[in-house]
């Protein structure tokens, strides 16, 4: 959506705080011997105390309320009795909806003790979702986006995942336009002064090839390799965007 006027704007940054919220009391509640149900029952609890409800279980009949991907698993795996073990890193990602707002946001969690690969991974999605927030400038495309983000992880050795990206967000989940993580020749959306979308580097220490698991939700890296993921969701302005989802 585009912002048009500052009710809009409130609404939104009410959401984006208690994903930010939500998204803190999971941090901290990982740790070894937890299991993902459990993690994503300590983020449902924080958006229900605060009037929020879970995105994709309501737009997408996703069966759980917080995507929690570990290790090579790379985007919507689905909270279980999957336990949480010493090194790894587990991707939260958690989209809320609040008076018709919805907003978006992702973090990679390093369990220790930290591989050092691992660690620089995180670090890198990160670092390029720093530096594609110099390219969200209105009259930029979203393509200058997606350059910058893939600049910066190739730079590190890493490769983004060209079948996910950042999207456009605020009265549903996913909307126009899509914000690749490369500089996609056809990504020609002119970024303007109030559109909102997130920004969101997944990206793998492998090919970045991936492939979709028998469950039917969970996105893998089709070589094993390591993913992270970082997002936020931000509001196009003339100068700095606005981090929505950032306390
Ligand atoms: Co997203």
């Amino acid at each position: 959506m585009s912002i048009t006027t500052a009710e809009q704007l409130e609404k939104l940054r009410a959401c984006g705080l208690i994903v930010a919220k939500a998204l803190r009391a999971m941090t901290s509640a990982v740790r070894p011997g937890v299991t993902t149900a459990e993690l994503s029952e300590t983020g449902a609890r924080i958006l229900a105390e605060n009037g929020a409800q879970s995105s994709p279980p309501l737009v997408y009949n996703f069966p759980g309320k917080v995507c929690i991907s570990i290790n090579d698993e790379v985007v919507h795996g689905v909270p279980g009795l999957r336990v949480i073990q010493a090194g790894d890193l587990v991707k939260l990602d958690l989209t809320a909806v609040k008076d018709g707002y919805h907003t978006d946001s992702a973090v990679s969690i390093q369990v220790p003790p930290a591989a050092e690969k691992s660690r620089e991974l995180a670090h890198c999605a990160e670092r390029a979702f720093r530096q594609a927030l110099t390219a969200a400038r209105p009259g930029n495309r979203t393509k200058d986006i997606g350059r910058a983000v893939e600049r910066e992880v190739r730079r590190r050795g890493f490769q983004v995942i060209k079948e996910l990206g950042g999207h456009g967000v605020g009265r549903t989940i996913h909307e126009e336009p899509s914000v690749p993580n490369y500089a996609d020749p056809a990504a020609r959306h002119v970024l303007t002064a109030g559109l909102v979308i997130t920004i969101e580097p997944i990206i793998a220490a492998g090919t970045g090839k991936v492939s979709l698991d028998r469950d039917g939700w969970t996105v893998r890296t089709a070589d094993g390799s390591l993913s992270a993921h970082y997002e936020h969701t931000i509001v196009i302005t003339k100068r700095d965007p606005i981090l929505l989802t950032a306390a």
